[in-house]
């Protein structure tokens, strides 16, 4: 007789944005001629530019000969690929060996994955709010206790709250846990970590032989440059850190599909020695993954190229300038406004004592406008909201035209 994993049961709701997408479906139904403004999942918008589409008709023209057809490749990436990343790293004076790069589909797969490497026992701390992937997939994991819906909190989890307080980028925990996520810049929050933050963090995991898996797949929206892009520029973390990245933001490839782990030869935790979790990394991509897209990689490589370094750049700013103009015409209309410097996310605080949720459907029918509820993200974003940056111009304009008009504060 099969038996289900209960794990799943333990969920406390449906995954965030198929919920926020059903919320809209039924307001589209219900007023069909609202032009809605879609500022919620963190989508891009703007075509590929000029080199990375010539990266990946290369590609696909090679497909169309015998000559210049491939099949399976590494599954943990073409070579070409891994190195142009090693290059990528290198100029930021991050030393990696090709060898500690693994390519995939994205960051989403590997940060649910790379769990799987961890004892199931390990003790978990989290940022709250928080990328609702790493909480959901360590609870599937079996890492966690039950739901408590008075807290909104996992038992067995440690969440370290991240608040205006403390610009929203928590301290280490006060107890010694085993596995550490954070992600830098923020999402949900729009805060990034600088130095001193990350020092801590990586101090903490080597003196307890921690893990702390690092989400930087919103790194490449940094122009301050006092602020760390990657964790590797903190001194030691290769001893403790694995860094999870992604072309879907940076360079559009949302659809497209790439990303990249690395999980260095020297990381270790309580009971492994340094290249024991590098192995099982490999075997876990080896085992259960048959390698990114061919095409999709080709691609990878011409966004690391000088012109699609510089292309991808150019929409990243144009990005960025969507989040001044969203901040600032927020802040117009009175609301406190955190994020959107150097992160395609705003966090607003919710105006008065609306709840993240009553926020989004006052949002929504007043403006027309989606974002996502604060609370999506954890017991901590209650009484926030997120907006993303990714849209075009014109629709952000209306958007924000919509709200100054509308919206009722
Ligand atoms: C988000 O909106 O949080 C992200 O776009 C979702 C994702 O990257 O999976």
């Amino acid at each position: 007789m099969a038996r289900i994993n209960r794990e799943y049961r333990k969920l406390s709701a449906g995954y965030l944005f198929p919920e926020i997408g059903r919320r809209i479906k039924i307001f589209q139904q219900d007023n069909p001629q609202a032009r809605v403004h879609r500022l919620g999942i963190g989508n891009t918008t703007e075509p590929l530019p000029p080199s990375v589409i010539r990266g990946l008709h290369d590609a696909v023209n090679n497909l169309s000969a015998a000559e210049t057809y491939t099949g399976y490749g590494d599954e943990q990436g073409d070579q070409d690929l891994r190195e142009s990343l090693a290059r990528f790293y290198g100029k930021r004076g991050i030393k990696l060996d090709k060898d500690e790069i693994f390519i995939s589909d994205g960051a989403k797969p590997d940060a649910g994955n790379i769990q799987s490497i961890f004892s199931s026992d390990n003790l978990v701390a989290f940022q709250d709010p928080a990328y609702p992937v790493y909480v959901d997939t360590n609870v599937i994991a079996g890492r966690s206790g039950s739901f408590d819906s008075g807290t909104g909190n996992y038992g067995g989890f440690v969440y370290m709250t991240c608040n205006s307080e403390n610009g929203f980028i928590p301290e280490p925990p006060q107890e010694k846990v085993d596995l550490v996520y954070l992600c830098s810049p923020n999402n949900p929050t729009g805060a990034v970590a600088g130095r001193g933050n990350l020092r801590k963090f990586v101090d903490y995991a080597r003196s307890h032989r921690a893990v702390i898996i690092f989400d930087a797949a919103y790194s490449e929206f940094i122009s301050d440059p006092d602020l760390p892009r990657s964790i590797y520029e903190i001194e030691g973390a290769a001893e403790c850190a694995i860094e999870i990245n992604s072309f879907s933001k940076s360079a559009g490839f949302t659809g497209v599909r790439l990303g990249w782990s690395v999980v260095p030869r020297s990381l270790v935790c309580e009971d492994s020695e340094p290249g024991e979790l590098h192995r099982s990394w490999l075997r876990r991509q080896t085992t259960f993954f048959n390698g990114a897209s061919n095409i999709a990689q080709r691609g990878g490589v011409a966004v690391l190229g000088e012109q699609g370094r510089q292309e991808c750049a150019a929409v990243i700013g144009y990005y960025m300038e969507n989040a001044r103009l969203i901040r600032e015409g927020l802040q117009k209309t009175g609301l406190t406004v955190y994020g959107g410097i150097n992160a395609p996310y705003l966090w607003l605080k919710t105006p008065g004592e609306l709840s993240s949720w009553g926020f989004f459907d006052k949002l929504l029918h007043e403006a027309h406008v989606v974002g996502t509820p604060g609370s999506g993200f954890g017991p901590a974003g209650e009484g926030y909201f997120r907006l993303s940056a990714f849209g075009h111009r014109e629709d952000i304009g209306e958007a924000m035209k919509s709200i100054r008009d509308n919206l009722v504060l």
